[in-house]
């Protein structure tokens, strides 16, 4: 094997990676460089540097990626409702190949020849870093200390950081696995790993309760330009500035809350409980104007691509040629997708009370029972007879 120099990780600052730095300088006698993305996993990320560099990390980059993964990486999924098996917003999933592209561009700029993840190997996010990689730059390594070392549990992980002067977060352990960004957190094991057994209270963090949400319903009109959400109640703000009020606002009405059990892509199914207020509001925001300027081929198709788009962001495909030509797709049909969408959030759901567009294909003359009806009655008939034919063709053969 040849030697590593130099190794970019992607540090969170959990425990993992807190003595990741050490176990690496040990093991590879390389320097070691950090690199902490923000994408708004609403923790604090101002003590990480120095964090990192106590460790022993000859550099430690922080940056705040919530901008760039809105524009290029959420707004992919909101045209696409992007939703895997239905109902996962996708948060990391998403987040995982903007991290993986900055971490081969700092290895660049340091001139490392390796890359390090604290995933581990029954799950999705090793994939996701490692594909991700690779279609960006084969030729780093890839090294993921959590599928092979020593440090079995997380009290032998404790031991290890004591043994060598290494501070560890204080906060007390969660008993859960817990992801977070803007787009949504994400949290498994516990008493989760049992699908029968309900959610507790402590597992939800962006929503209230439905049960304790307020009594009266709030209304919201959301505008659409192209696709991209643009405005709340005629106020014109960024996508950020959208989803970080949609997550207060939804959340407050209990709205976003997902609990499955999904089929990994190694094969394993898990337990998975989601909350993703602002992702499920504007999906189901995105498709109800989609109700109203696609023709019935186009939306019955775009569903279709809608599941691929998921499974193959789901599955770290993010820099493939496919998924590539699946964005081109959507973006060629958005231009219809400008209008406003009214929804209601009450105790936990949401629902589309209004919608309008400047390309709706809605024709009140044509649906209407009433007296100005325009649409030719009589052209029924014709219509039956020929869509019924190829049937009608097979009973006189029988
Ligand atoms: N199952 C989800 C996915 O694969 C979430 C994984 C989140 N990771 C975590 N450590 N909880 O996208």
């Amino acid at each position: 094997m040849k030697k590593i120099k130099k190794i970019v990780v992607a540090y969170s600052g959990g425990l993992d990676t807190s003595i990741i730095v050490k176990w690496l300088k040990d093991k590879y006698d390389c320097d070691v460089v950090c690199y902490t993305a923000d994408l708004g996993q609403n923790e604090p990320l101002g003590h990480i540097k120095e964090k990192a560099m106590k460790t022993g990390a000859s550099a430690a980059y922080v940056e705040d990626l919530q901008e760039e993964f809105v524009e290029n990486f959420v707004l992919n999924a909101i045209k696409a409702n992007a939703l895997y098996e239905d109902k996962y917003p996708m948060a990391t999933a998403l987040g995982r190949p903007l991290i993986a592209k900055r971490l081969v561009e700092i290895a660049h700029e340091e001139n490392a020849d390796a890359i390090c993840h604290g995933s581990t190997g029954k799950g999705n996010d090793q994939v996701r870093f490692e594909v991700s990689i690779a279609a960006l730059d084969p030729d780093i390594k890839v090294v993921a200390p959590l599928r092979t070392w020593e440090l079995k549990s997380r009290d032998a992980e404790i031991e290890y950081a004591k043994s060598c002067g290494i501070e560890i977060p204080v906060t007390k352990a969660s008993p859960y696995s817990i992801d977070r960004n803007i787009w949504g957190i994400a949290v498994e094991c516990g008493v989760l790993e049992d699908p029968m057994n309900r959610a507790p209270d402590d597992v939800w963090s962006m929503t209230i309760n439905p049960q304790n949400a307020p009594e009266s319903p709030e209304e919201i009109t959301i505008s659409f330009d192209e696709g991209k959400p643009a405005a709340i109640n005629g106020k014109k703000l960024s996508l950020l500035e959208i989803i970080k009020r949609l997550n207060k606002t939804a959340g407050s009405h209990g709205v976003g809350r997902i609990d499955m059990v999904e089929n990994r892509l190694v094969g394993i199914k898990s337990r998975e409980v989601y909350e993703a207020p602002a992702a499920v509001t504007l999906i189901a925001a995105h498709k109800a104007l989609e109700e109203l300027i696609f023709d019935r081929e186009t939306l019955h198709f775009n569903s279709i691509m809608s599941s691929k788009y998921s499974e193959l962001v789901y599955y770290g495909w993010w820099f493939s040629d496919l998924r590539k030509a699946l964005d081109s797709y959507f973006n060629s049909l958005q231009g219809y997708a400008t209008g406003n969408v009214r929804v209601k959030f009450y105790k936990g759901s949401i629902s589309v009370t209004g919608k309008e567009s400047p390309y709706s294909l809605y024709n009140k003359n044509l649906a209407t029972y009433g007296t100005e009806d325009s649409f030719k009655h009589s052209y029924g008939e014709a219509f039956c007879y020929l869509w019924g034919l190829p049937l009608r063709e097979r009973a006189a053969n029988r």
